[in-house]
C-alpha cells in the first residue's frame, strides 16, 4: 500500500517555482492533486513553467513576483485565496545569488539575499498566517546547508540560510498551537542549473577546466553525485504534507553524506 499525502484538493503557494527544486515541487503537488500558485522572478521563466505544465492549467497559476518586494507575499496569499478559497501549503524557495568570485562579498550582495531569502519567506509567511491557521496548514522553507558549514568565499549563504533554520523554529514554537507547521530543509548540493553556475565559476576562480572542477566538487560528495532536484522536491512534499501531523520543528538535511564527511573530519 502507498503513502497517501493527503494533498487532494489542497492548496499549495510555491516560491521559486519556475525552475530547479520549486518546479520539481510544483509538479509534484499537481500530480498529487493539489492546486498551486507557483512564482517567478523573470515572465520568461513563468511562461515557460505554464507551457510546460499546460496540461494542468485549470489547477496552476503561474505568476511573476519579485519576493524582495514587500507586497509580495500578500500578493500571492491573495492570489490564491481569490482563485482556489485557501492557502494549505507555504514552500518558500525563491533564491538568488550569484556564485563567488573569490573578493569580498559587496553590501548590495547581502541586502539583496536578505530580502529574496530571509525577509521574503518572513513576509510570506505573515501572509498566509489567518489562511494556514483556518486549514491547520504548513509551511517548508528551504535553506542549504551552508548554514551549518559555513563557506569561507560567501558567508552572505551561510549566514541567511542559518538565520532561516532559526526563524523557521521561532515560528514553529510560535504557530503550534494554532495547529501550523513549520520545518526546513537544506540541501548541499543539487543538480540544477545552478550546479553548472558554480562549478563555471570555481573553474574561472582557479583558472582551471570546467570539467575539473567538476570533477573536485563531486569528490567532496560522499554519494559522489549532486542530489536530484526531484528528491529535494519530494522531501519537501513529505514535511508539507497534511498525513505528517506530528511533523513541526524540524530541519532535514539532504547533502548526499557532505556535512556527515565534514563532522567526522573536523
Ligand atoms: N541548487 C542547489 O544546489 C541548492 C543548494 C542549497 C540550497 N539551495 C536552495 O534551494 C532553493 C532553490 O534552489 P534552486 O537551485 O532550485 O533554484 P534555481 O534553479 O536557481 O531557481 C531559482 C528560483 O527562484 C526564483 N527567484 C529568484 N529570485 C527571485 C526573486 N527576487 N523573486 C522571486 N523569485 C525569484 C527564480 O525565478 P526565475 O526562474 O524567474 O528566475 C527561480 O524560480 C534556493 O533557496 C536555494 O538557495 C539550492
Amino acid at each position: 500500500m502507498g503513502i497517501d499525502l493527503d494533498f487532494e484538493e489542497r492548496v499549495c503557494v510555491v516560491t521559486g517555482g519556475t525552475r530547479g527544486i520549486g518546479r520539481q515541487a510544483t509538479e509534484l503537488f499537481l500530480r498529487e492533486g493539489a492546486r498551486v500558485v507557483a512564482s517567478g522572478l523573470h515572465e520568461r521563466s513563468v511562461d515557460a513553467l505554464r507551457e510546460r505544465l499546460a496540461g494542468f492549467d485549470d489547477r496552476l497559476h503561474a505568476v511573476g513576483c519579485d519576493m524582495r518586494d514587500p507586497d509580495a507575499g500578500e500578493v500571492l496569499v491573495e492570489t490564491a485565496v481569490s482563485l482556489y478559497g485557501q492557502v494549505d501549503v507555504v514552500v518558500n524557495n525563491a533564491a538568488a545569488f550569484d556564485y563567488p568570485s573569490g573578493g569580498p562579498v559587496a553590501r548590495e550582495e547581502w541586502t539583496d539575499l536578505l530580502d529574496v531569502k530571509l525577509l521574503g519567506y518572513v513576509q510570506l509567511m505573515n501572509a498566509a498566517h489567518q489562511e494556514l491557521a483556518k486549514t491547520h496548514g504548513a509551511v517548508v522553507n528551504v535553506a542549504g546547508i551552508a548554514g551549518v558549514l559555513p563557506r569561507p568565499t560567501s558567508p552572505h549563504v551561510g549566514a541567511v540560510n542559518a538565520a532561516i533554520v532559526n526563524m523557521s523554529a521561532a515560528f514553529a514554537a510560535a504557530w503550534a498551537a494554532e495547529g501550523i507547521r513549520v520545518n526546513v530543509v537544506s540541501p548541499g548540493s543539487v543538480g540544477t542549473q545552478r550546479m553548472d553556475e558554480r562549478v563555471a565559476a570555481m573553474a574561472v576562480r582557479r583558472g582551471g577546466a570546467v570539467e575539473e572542477a567538476r570533477a573536485e566538487l563531486y569528490a567532496t560528495m560522499p554519494l559522489g553525485a549532486p542530489t536530484d532536484p526531484a528528491e529535494v522536491a519530494a522531501l519537501i512534499a513529505v514535511l508539507a504534507a497534511p498525513t505528517f501531523r506530528a511533523v513541526t520543528g524540524s530541519h532535514v538535511i539532504i547533502d548526499g553524506g557532505v556535512t556527515l564527511r565534514q563532522r567526522r573530519s573536523g
